[in-house]
């Protein structure tokens, strides 16, 4: 049998996953489970470089899980885990820090943006961000790391470590190519030209585990227009093809056509739609919260799969650097 190739991504628990996030990652992932050799993690220790709430730090990790599992990954196919449960990858990052150059990581755009947000945390774990991820994704040798287009540049950087480090040490990483999702932006409910985001509030996203009366009260009061207006236009018209139901994506294309489309009566049948679309997660989640011994022994046993590769990988590693006495 040949052996499949491997694909790594993460995400960041820090609140609810809206239905950007949904079509950016969690879906594509749920596609890639069944064609690689899979490991998605929650990137824990990369989400304490933000501000945030120390008494919500271990929800968000576990509804992070929920989500992942809900959606429809599947243990038995890929190895989802935590990563702070393998001390590994801090330790690896710690050696790919001393073959990155400061100046590469000054470049970074995500470290300039993040830092305004939070001009009075510029953390050195903020700047050092991008090695960890590097660590995570060359920890398994990924040959690829499914990502949206604002992690390009850290998907770069980690070629350009792996090639340091092989310069360096003796060649031992792969360099993983990025596999960018095909999807278009979700734009803001409150603002069509700013992409979907929960920095704008909670009323401008609707969240995947959303009641169906929240997604209609938030759908209700999104942008309308009464003269044709490109940015409203095509912010629903992709909704509409993304999440809507097969006769109403027909019904309102031609209104929409026609410029003659009456929001409130799109907005009632596309609120519909979308809590139908997440209806089956809803119900998967709600079980699965109910049963959290068994969705932290997934995690457990994801983190012991993981942690033979990452074991591995540093046994070599370390020999590589010189540390094997
Ligand atoms: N930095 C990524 C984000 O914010 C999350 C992440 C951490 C990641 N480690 C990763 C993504 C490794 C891909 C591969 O979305």
């Amino acid at each position: 049998m040949i052996k499949k190739q491997t694909i790594f991504s993460a995400i960041q628990p820090s609140g609810e996953l809206h239905i950007g996030n949904y079509l950016g990652a969690l879906k594509n992932f749920v596609e890639l489970q069944d064609k690689y050799e899979c490991f998605f993690f929650i990137a824990d220790y990369h989400s304490i470089t933000e501000n945030y709430n120390l008494k919500e730090k271990p929800k968000q990790i576990f509804d992070l899980a929920l989500d992942f599992l809900a959606a429809g990954l599947d243990p038995k196919k890929c190895v989802i885990a935590v990563q702070s449960q393998i001390p590994e990858h801090t330790e690896l990052a710690w050696i790919l820090n001393t073959v990155t150059p400061i100046s590469e990581l000054q470049r970074m755009t995500q470290f300039k943006d993040k830092s305004q947000d939070q001009e009075k945390n510029i953390n050195m774990g903020l700047f050092d961000y991008p090695v960890l991820q590097a660590a995570d994704i060359l920890m398994y040798k990924a040959y690829g790391v499914p990502v949206g287009q604002d992690q390009l540049q850290h998907i770069e950087l980690t070629r350009k470590i792996a090639r340091f480090f092989n310069n360096k040490f003796g060649k031992i990483f792969p360099e993983p190519k990025d596999i960018v999702t095909e999807t278009p932006k979700i734009m803001s409910l409150t603002d069509p030209t700013k992409k979907m985001s929960k920095s704008h509030g909670p009323k401008s996203y609707i969240g995947i585990n959303n009641e169906p009366e929240v997604i209609e009260k938030k759908i209700r009061k999104a942008i309308s227009t009464t003269e044709y207006n490109k940015d409203i236009y095509s912010f629903y018209i992709t909704l509409l093809e993304k999440f809507g139901s097969e006769r109403n994506k027909k019904y309102f294309d031609k209104k929409f056509r026609s410029k003659d489309i009456k929001f409130s009566e799109l907005k009632d049948a596309l609120a519909e739609d979308i809590g139908n679309y997440f209806a089956p997660f809803r119900k998967k989640r709600k079980e699965l919260e109910k049963n959290p011994e068994e969705v932290k022994k997934i995690l457990n046993e994801g983190a012991e799969k993981a942690r033979i590769i990452a074991r591995e990988t540093m046994r070599e590693v370390k020999e590589k650097v010189g540390l094997v006495l």
